[in-house]
């Protein structure tokens, strides 16, 4: 008698590079389904994807809650993301229900932290603001009091989550002459030592920092951590940096410190909503960078991150090892 081959499923959320599909189509074992496209699927055809799928490819900017796991319906066994965040996902939901996650740690680390560097340097000495004056003719001559900004030298830099992207930050700002890295999180790091970091209160990080960068996770304990009282005791010359997620500050708060002078500058990588709406008040700020979330975006990053993305989602389907597997 002729028994029907069970079809091993799976729905990738948007158009990912190529040596992620490659691997996925090499490999032979599923059935891949793929939003080909570069912008969000739709919340129904996420739905309608992921009906039946044995596996799950998705994105920091989909939400993975209970309505999406339900309608997997009992098939699902892993769920891949092409992030190292994972706020995105029902993390109680997946466990509950025994799903395997594979997500993308270190691979972008480097990406991420050179981004970083480069958007505290943007910020700090006010590049934006002086690539526009070029275009629409504001530099009249050289000037000694024009467009001064803030120097990385002698400085005290705060790095708020010493954890792999923070350390690569701070690995990367040492060399600029700062005098004192300071770094606050839950716990203290055993290979602080190699930047000379300091463990301290998040409130002495705050009030001693000349630049406050924020490179933690974004958790319930996180959500909203850079808030007025936050601000209120940085200080007046200080530079704020978030390259984790947007919702670790509250976006009021940041606009009141910037336009009061009560800070001197943010620059910004992740915000809340992603996209930041073209009217939103922070964008009317000449000491307010935004960045539109490019962390990681080098082409060989993304390359090696949807590498590993499908890397884990073979092992989940296949019940081996993953190469990076998030253990909950
Ligand atoms: P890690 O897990 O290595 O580091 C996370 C850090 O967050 C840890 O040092 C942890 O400190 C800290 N943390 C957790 N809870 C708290 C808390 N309550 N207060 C202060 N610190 C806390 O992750 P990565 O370094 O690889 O990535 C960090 C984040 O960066 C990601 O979660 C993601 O959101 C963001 N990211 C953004 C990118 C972008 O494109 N802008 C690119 C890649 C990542 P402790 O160990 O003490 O708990
Ligand atoms: C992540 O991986 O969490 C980033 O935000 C995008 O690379």
């Amino acid at each position: 008698m002729h028994t029907a081959q069970k079809i091993t499923k799976v729905f990738i959320t948007r158009r990912i590079p190529q040596e992620g599909l490659k691997i996925l189509s090499q490999a032979g074992v599923c059935k891949v389904s793929l939003w080909d496209s570069d912008e969000p699927v739709p919340r129904a055809e996420l739905l309608k994807g992921v009906a039946g799928a044995h596996g799950l490819l998705c994105l920091l900017s989909d939400k993975i809650d209970t309505e999406v796991l339900d309608a997997a319906d009992m098939y699902y066994t892993v769920i891949s993301t092409l992030s190292v965040g994972f706020d995105h996902m029902a993390m109680d939901e997946i466990k509950k229900r025994g799903v395997r996650v594979g997500y993308t740690p270190d691979v972008l680390t480097d990406a991420t932290a050179e981004l970083t560097v480069a958007l505290l340097l943007a910020t700090a000495r006010r590049l934006p603001e002086g690539v526009v004056e070029v275009i629409n003719g504001g530099w009249s001559t050289w000037k000694p009091l024009w467009l001064c900004g803030y120097g990385l030298s002698g400085s005290t830099v705060g790095v708020i989550g010493l954890g792999r992207i923070g350390m690569a930050i701070a690995r990367r700002l040492k060399p600029f002459g700062v005098k004192k890295l300071l770094y606050s999180g839950r716990t203290a790091k055993s290979n602080a030592a190699e930047v000379e970091g300091e463990y301290v209160p998040l409130d002495t990080l705050v009030s001693e920092s000349d630049f406050v960068v924020v490179s933690c996770a974004l958790t319930p304990d996180t959500q909203g951590l850079c808030n007025k009282d936050f601000f209120c005791k940085m200080k007046n010359t200080a530079v704020f940096i978030n390259t984790s997620r947007g919702a670790v500050v509250n976006q009021e708060d940041l606009y009141q410190a910037l336009s009061s002078g009560q800070i001197a500058c943010a620059g910004l990588d992740v915000t809340t909503p992603e996209p930041l709406p073209t009217d939103h008040p922070l964008l009317t700020l000449k000491n307010c960078v935004v960045l539109p979330h490019i962390g990681s975006a080098t082409y060989s990053t993304r390359g090696i991150m949807a590498e590993l993305s499908a890397n884990n989602l073979l092992a989940g389907l296949q019940g081996t090892d993953m190469p990076s597997e998030l253990k909950f």
